[in-house]
């Protein structure tokens, strides 16, 4: 069996080498050069709007999934003339795609968000922003990740500024969340329908972009109102493979920010950390394969790797440290790579995690 990704970055990478042990092979489609997945796979590079190249790509595999939220609903449809399955299913795509359209889809479900307004001018803007208060967060619907197309407002002066700097396309205007912390959950829904989940991830944002993870972060309730709403939501899109949800804490309360219908750098320590990484079940998933067990082997905590690769050697002399790199060039910002550390004991996990973070420079 031959798995297409749509992509072939750092996720790809990942679920390439989950596949293989399964006896599973994959090929990825990916219009940037060098695609990180190429050192374990094979990629088709040519852009997303080459009709031949999607064609193609699509009648060599056998299903078709993807790592990238980027893939619009005419991709979908030239891909379909050659290739009905696609997991999990486009819709689940769409609807995570569009700010909008995600909070309507979590609100309809009963499963809390921010309060939130459409925006599509400096007019709606002002009247959203005097109706959901100061601060508020105003995001752009589509195409913003690692907190870019963003802008947090604090009153009437940051109005005209923010619309102007991102107003070119549709808006969304959020209440700003007064949370405690920052967790996800991560879970898988197989083609029969069961669903199974991680544990919950506490996560710390540095400048829009993840930094840290640490799992599991123990606590009952909130597990309980994340597994409800996971539940719900990958029951209603009728979903097949890996979601992340990500929610704010408040009071003891989950507030849904966001959903990723993919695989999730916040899932990353599954790899070492879990029974089963999250890569492999979203394999096995979209395979029609049955769901491996999601529970955590003791305590893991992920750190990102961000804008430049330290030195190998010290890191390594950290028993217990694994270390990922993408093989992607150096940029500021860009996620080059991470780390999992992984004990059963969470205070020796602790001397671990001040180690490495001495050696990263965090
Ligand atoms: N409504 C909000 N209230 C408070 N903080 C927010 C809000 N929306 C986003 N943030 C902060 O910005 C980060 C990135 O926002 P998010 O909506 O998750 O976008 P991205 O797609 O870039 O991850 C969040 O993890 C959170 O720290
Ligand atoms: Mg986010």
């Amino acid at each position: 069996m031959k798995i297409g990704i749509l992509g072939g970055g750092q996720l790809a990478y990942m679920l390439s080498m989950a596949a293989s042990p399964l006896g599973l092979s994959t090929l990825c489609y990916e219009p940037a050069v060098p695609a990180c997945a190429a050192r374990v796979t094979d990629v088709i590079t040519a852009s997303y709007t080459d009709v031949e190249a999607l064609r193609a790509f699509a009648q060599q595999v056998d299903v078709i999934t993807f790592e990238t939220e980027n893939i619009t609903p005419e991709i979908f449809s030239i891909l379909a003339e050659e290739q009905h399955k696609f997991a999990p299913h486009q819709n689940a795509l769409l609807v995570a795609q569009d700010r909008l359209l995600e909070k309507n889809c979590l609100n309809q479900l009963g499963i809390a968000t921010a309060p939130y307004e459409a925006v599509d001018s400096l007019a709606s803007l002002t009247e959203a922003a005097h109706k959901l208060g100061y601060p508020c967060v105003l995001k752009t619907r589509r195409g913003g990740y690692d907190g870019k197309g963003q802008s947090v407002l604090r009153s009437d002066e940051d109005l005209s500024q923010a619309f102007a700097s991102l107003g070119s396309q549709p808006l969304l205007l959020e209440g700003f969340v007064p949370f405690s912390m920052e967790v996800s959950m991560l879970a898988v829904r197989d083609q029969a329908g069961t669903v199974k989940t991680y544990p919950l991830v506490a996560n710390t944002h540095h400048q829009g972009i993840l930094r840290e993870s640490s799992a599991p972060f123990e606590h009952s309730a909130l597990y309980q109102q994340a597994v409800h709403a996971a539940q719900k939501l990958l029951d209603h899109l009728q979903y097949v493979g890996v979601m992340a949800i990500e929610f704010f804490v408040v009071n003891d309360q989950l507030v849904a920010n966001e959903i990723a219908p993919r695989v999730h750098n916040t899932g990353h320590w599954t790899i070492e950390g879990a029974v089963t990484s999250q890569f492999e079940n979203h394999i096995r998933a979209i395979a029609g394969l049955p769901l491996g067990d999601c529970s955590a082997r003791g305590y893991s905590y992920l750190l990102n790797i961000i804008g430049e690769e330290p030195k190998l050697q010290p890191l390594l002399n950290i028993a217990g440290l694994h270390y990922h790199t993408y093989g992607k060039a150096p940029r500021p910002q860009r996620k080059l790579g991470h780390v999992t550390l992984c004990h059963d004991d969470p205070l020796q996990l602790e001397k671990m995690r001040k180690q490495a973070q001495a050696l990263i420079g965090v």
